[in-house]
């Protein structure tokens, strides 16, 4: 099964594809996740995304088709994959459609979280992960359940990303709205298009999420 989760940036894509991966088995396919990892590796690769998306910018297609397109031929991602955070521009949709077809799969269904803009900025300026093992927290909606303590793994230890900032949101959300936007039209006109809102609690996003993927595996 092969599901994309479209939306700006703060709508939730990566706690739903997290959710979504654990209850069917699927592998998260986050190219966000992926770069901040070559960064923190001081990689060639890290070294040319990091000012980039410091800025809140998009690092070019060439890099972050080729990113992908190597890691969804791995093993496990045999079962299927949520892709989160890709595509994100025409090009790398087109270089997806590619990929897709050269492997024999189909796009089950791409899935837009559609969120308040006031509310993205609200969510990212909360937002907090595990410095072990990357669970997502926010300060309001999702605290630990122990003070300082992650549910997950019991570690101690938290951090905020760079591009959390308040100006730097603003930049991705206008990067957003001009460059990946387009996509919805796009998988609309390819009929792989559905829409939920992402402005409810956490659980209730999961289960309209979760009642999509069921049709789409019908
Ligand atoms: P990336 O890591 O993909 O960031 P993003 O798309 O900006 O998305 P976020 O991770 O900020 O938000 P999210 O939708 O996952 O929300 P989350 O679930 O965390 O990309 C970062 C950078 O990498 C880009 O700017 C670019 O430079 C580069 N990049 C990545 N992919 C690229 C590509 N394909 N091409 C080019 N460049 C690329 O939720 C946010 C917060 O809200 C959390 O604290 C969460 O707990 C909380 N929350 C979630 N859902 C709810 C809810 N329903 N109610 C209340 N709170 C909620």
């Amino acid at each position: 099964m092969i599901l994309i989760l479209l939306g700006p940036p703060g709508a939730g894509k990566g706690t739903q594809a997290k959710e979504l991966a654990a209850r069917r088995g699927l592998v998260q396919l986050s190219t966000g996740d992926m770069l901040r990892a070559a960064v923190a590796a001081g990689t060639a690769v890290g070294l040319k995304a990091r000012p980039i998306m410091e800025k809140g910018l998009l690092v070019p297609d060439e890099i972050v088709i080729g990113i992908l397109a190597e890691r969804i031929e791995q093993p496990d991602c045999r079962n299927g994959v949520i892709l989160d955070g890709f595509p994100r521009t025409l090009a790398q949709a087109s270089a997806l459609d590619d990929v897709l077809t050269n492997k024999k799969l189909k796009l089950d269904a791409v899935i837009e979280l559609k969120v308040d803009d006031e509310v993205l900025v609200e969510r990212i300026s909360g937002r907090f992960s595990c410095a072990e093992c990357g669970a997502g927290y926010h300060d309001a909606f999702k605290p630990t359940k122990v003070k300082d303590v992650c549910d997950a793994c019991q570690a101690t230890k938290f951090i905020r990303r760079k591009d959390d900032a308040p100006e730097t949101v603003r930049a991705r959300l206008l990067v957003y709205y001009r460059e990946t936007s387009p996509l919805i039209g796009y998988y609309y006109c390819k009929g792989n298009l559905h829409v939920v809102s992402g402005m409810g609690p956490i659980g209730e996003v999961a289960a309209a999420i979760e009642s999509i993927v069921e049709g789409a595996k019908a």
